[in-house]
Order: structure tokens, then sequence, then C-alpha cells
């Protein structure tokens, strides 16, 4: 899959010859000409690389890149703050707004794609990283709270039958199984005493394990690969009769992510 990037900056010859020869250089390239649409996009596609330069109409680069780090699914988007000269102060500055790094503007776009190329391996290898990460946390979490079977292991059993049933192709139910896995990774915030808690919790603990389905889509958030079982995350304990949390939705609004 080609790496995402998006390129913030004000509409001009410069920009469009910019997107186009990194376009031509295997990158799936969008383009935003004011802070709005770039936080919007940002949202919509979690890029690999966001390259802000500083003349947008609306909204300075530090304040912007403050904005998007702040979106959860954006936290592990590396952002590139493009400025003229930028000295020390900048650099401090771009840091403390979350910017991976404050370039100076290319002296050539392959200039530029040389430090793209790089920022883009580094970012692949912290996706694999986080990922790891991720699936060692769940499976930590399966085994403190399934010391006699694997809760996890068996829903995978389970909803593959009732992909299957679905008619799902091997793609979707590959990530109904990831989905399966990672699907209470947000207990690994309870404390044990509720987790492990042998008798029916009280209405204060029933609270706090209510809150691991938001807690595990916001772990999973920043993760480009798991975005689309985000939802399986926040809704598995959703009913159909609207009774179930953390939102309370009822029958069709319960929906399909795959489909
Ligand atoms: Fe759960
Ligand atoms: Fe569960």
């Amino acid at each position: 899959m080609n790496p995402a990037i998006l390129l913030a900056d004000v509409v001009s010859a410069n920009r469009e010859g910019l997107k186009f020869f990194l376009q031509n250089q295997k990158c799936d390239v969008t383009a935003a000409a004011d802070g709005e649409s770039a936080v919007r996009c940002c949202r919509e596609m979690q890029p690999d690389l966001v390259l802000l330069y500083d003349d947008l109409p609306d909204i300075g680069s530090f304040e912007l890149c403050r904005e998007i780090k702040k979106d959860p699914l954006n936290q592990l988007t590396p952002v590139v703050l493009l400025k003229p000269s930028p000295d020390l102060w900048d650099i401090q500055r771009g840091r403390d707004a979350g910017a991976m790094d404050v370039w100076p503007n290319p002296s050539s776009s392959w200039d530029l794609l040389g430090r793209i190329q790089t920022l883009l391996r580094l970012k692949k290898y912290m996706d694999e990283q986080a990922r790891s990460a991720v699936f060692a946390l769940a499976r930590s979490m399966d085994s403190k709270q399934n010391l006699r079977s694997g809760h996890s292991e068996c829903l995978v059993a389970y909803v593959e039958e009732l992909g299957e049933s679905f008619g799902f192709g091997e793609e979707d139910l590959h990530e109904l199984r990831i989905a399966s896995w990672l699907h209470d990774i947000g207990k690994i915030n309870l404390p044990e005493s509720i987790l492990l808690k042998p008798g029916p919790l009280n209405a204060e603990e029933r609270r706090i394990m209510q809150e691991h389905p938001i807690i595990g889509e916001k772990i999973c958030a920043p993760l480009k690969s798991l975005r689309r079982i985000l939802p399986v995350i926040r809704h598995h304990h959703e009913k159909m009769d609207g009774s179930g949390y953390p939102d309370g939705l009822r029958g069709e609004s319960i929906q399909n992510p795959f489909r």
C-alpha cells in the first residue's frame, strides 16, 4: 500500500508541483489549503505523514500541529513543519507542539523526498512496534482474566463461524479475528479487585468495568491498521434492545463495520 501524505499548504504552483512529484514516487497525496480541512483530512485518512507549511490563512503551524496531535487517531502520525529558515526557537516550539521535526524549505523535491522516505521508514517501524505491544497487552490481559480457558481464543472460533455464515470473505474474517483478540484490551486498565472479583460487582465497580470498550478503542485508535475494528472494540457490549454499553445503541444502529 502506498504511504498516505497530507500536504497542508495554500494553493500554489509549487504545492501542485510537489504533489505531482510525490504521486509519481508512489505516494498517495492529499492537499489541504487551510487548518480546518487539514484537521478533517487527518481524522478521515490517518495519514502516514503530514507536511505542514507555515502560510495557512486561518491558523499558525504550531497551533495546527497541536490540533492534529490532539486527536487520538493521529497520536502516531508524524507531523513535520516546514519553515523558510527555522531557528532553534522554532525547533523547540515545534517539538512542544508535538511535531516530529521542523525542516527548512527544501532546496529541491529530491532533497525533500530523501527526508520523507527516512521518516516513512521510521513510521513503519513505530507502527510495527506499537502493534506488537498492543497484541502483547491483549495476550497478557487474556491470561490474567482467564486462568482456565482463553476467552479471546474461544471468541475467535465463534466469530469465524458467525462471519462465515454472513458470507464474509477472508480479508473480513481476518479483521474479525483481530477484533476478537483485541476486544477486551481496555480491561488492562481495571484493578484486579474488579477484574478478578469472584462475586457480582457493585454499582461503582460496574461503572468502572463498563469503561473498558472506550479505553480499548483509545488504545487501538492510533494504529491505522486497526482502524476498521475500532467499532467492534467500542461496541462489543451493545445489545439489540438498547440495554448495552457504552453508547446504549439499539437494533440496526449497531452497525456491521465490515459492510
Ligand atoms: Fe468486554
Ligand atoms: Fe470479552
